[in-house]
């Protein structure tokens, strides 16, 4: 016996006694500033609530890259596959190719713990000025499920011919298996809220590969006959996400048209700065990872005038994911109740810094009533 929280075969007790260990990984650009906001914000949950986090920052990114030539060490993801969950900011820096620094941190995270979903919140928050005119945010409630291993992010293709004459192949690559399971955990989530699943697809133009996910979607919907969906051409959906946002529940996507329609689903919810993701591990073993759903924004960075709300929202969606509801309740509340008091940053509309308002928001979590508010 040992009290070495690191002790493997006592993983489960050591997380019992010394609580959940999280991985921390701020990363570049905005992404320290929003992380340490989540972070405070998580803790006071978490303290109020007597669930113990235990935080390892690891340094990892575009500063790492530039000193050694790897955004991660080499046993990088061993090392996270030794924690309960991973907390990440973002990744990106101008000086370095975008394809450099996503494929050297966050796709190897996503694709070695085999998070196949990535559950996005696409949910307008009262008090957040309203980008469509003439909408009301009970209208922009949706529930992105991205599927998040496979499908076009695949490091498979080719560039052949000579200068001036290239010629490139990019592969995209789609398992029944992958498939399946995204869209099953999509019907499921769709079965509590309500009931209405949009299947994103492009089979007009896309006729290997989304021919195939039409009929395996199809497949599985003949198990769920309690739940209405659809299947919609991307182009199609991204126009009806302006115009009929309400006609939308659970989407279920591809990894490239989820990644698109998420960030349109930001700009319904207001602002990049609030939108919230989780990648989701079907492995007991193995962290999934919660992060915003923004990038490095490197014309914020350093500022400290970044909207740290997505941030704080992952950090809820982690919460619940580590078995406290409770404390993610509390964060969640707190978020809300501070922007529907119009406390926010100036994407919002608002003045406030990073750091003002994660006060803010710590400070509504110490006052549930929302008396908080006067000063
Ligand atoms: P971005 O998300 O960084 O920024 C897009 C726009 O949203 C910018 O106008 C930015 O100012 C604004 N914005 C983003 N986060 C905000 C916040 N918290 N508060 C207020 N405004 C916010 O996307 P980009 O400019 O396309 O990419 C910048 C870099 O980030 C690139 O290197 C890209 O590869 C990388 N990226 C990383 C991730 C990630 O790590 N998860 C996600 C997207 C982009
Ligand atoms: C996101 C990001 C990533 C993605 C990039 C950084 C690879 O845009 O999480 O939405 O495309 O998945
Ligand atoms: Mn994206």
């Amino acid at each position: 016996m040992t009290d070495d929280p690191q002790e493997g075969s006592l993983g489960a007790a050591a997380t019992a006694r010394r609580g959940h260990s999280v991985a921390v990984i701020p990363g570049d650009g905005i992404g320290p500033e929003v992380i340490a906001a989540g972070r405070e914000v998580i803790d006071a949950a978490a303290h109020a609530a007597g669930v113990g986090i235990e935080w390892i920052s690891y340094d990892w990114g575009s500063a790492l890259y530039r000193a050694t030539g790897r955004m991660m060490p080499e046993d990088g993801l061993d090392l996270l596959a030794e924690h309960d969950a991973v907390y990440f900011g973002a990744v990106g820096d101008p000086g370095i190719p975008d394809h450099i620094t996503v494929w050297g941190l966050i796709l190897p995270i996503r694709k070695r713990f085999d998070q196949f979903v990535n559950y996005r919140p696409v949910r307008w928050l009262p008090g957040v000025p309203a980008r469509l005119a003439g909408r009301l945010p009970h209208e922009v409630d949706m529930l992105f499920v991205r599927e998040n291993v496979e499908g076009e992010y695949m490091d498979i293709g080719e560039r052949s011919g000579h200068a001036g004459d290239e010629v490139v192949t990019q592969t995209a690559r789609f398992t029944r298996r992958g498939i399946e399971r995204v869209t099953r955990y999509a019907f499921e989530r769709a079965r509590e809220r309500r009931r209405h699943l949009t299947s994103v697809t492009k089979s007009n133009a896309l006729k290997h590969s989304m021919v195939f996910w039409d009929e395996v979607v199809a497949e599985v919907a003949g198990d769920y006959p309690d739940v209405g969906w659809r299947p919609m051409h991307v182009d199609a959906a991204a126009y009806e996400m302006v115009m009929e946002p309400g006609k939308f529940d659970v989407v279920v996507a591809s990894n490239l048209f989820g990644d698109i329609l998420t960030d349109l689903g930001a700009a319904l919810q207001g602002s990049l700065g609030l939108a919230a993701s989780a990648n989701l591990t079907p492995r007991p073993g193995d962290p999934s990872a919660f992060e915003p759903v923004h990038g490095s924004a490197p014309n914020l960075a350093g500022r400290n005038v970044a909207n740290p709300a997505g941030a704080i929202w992952a950090g809820a969606l982690m919460l619940d994911d580590l078995g406290a509801p409770g404390a993610a309740r509390a964060v969640m509340d707190a978020l809300e109740r501070t922007i529907a008091a119009r406390d926010v940053t100036q994407d919002l509309g608002g003045s406030l810094s990073t750091t003002q308002f994660t006060n803010r928001v710590i400070a509504a979590m110490k006052s549930p009533n929302g008396d908080d508010h006067d000063g």
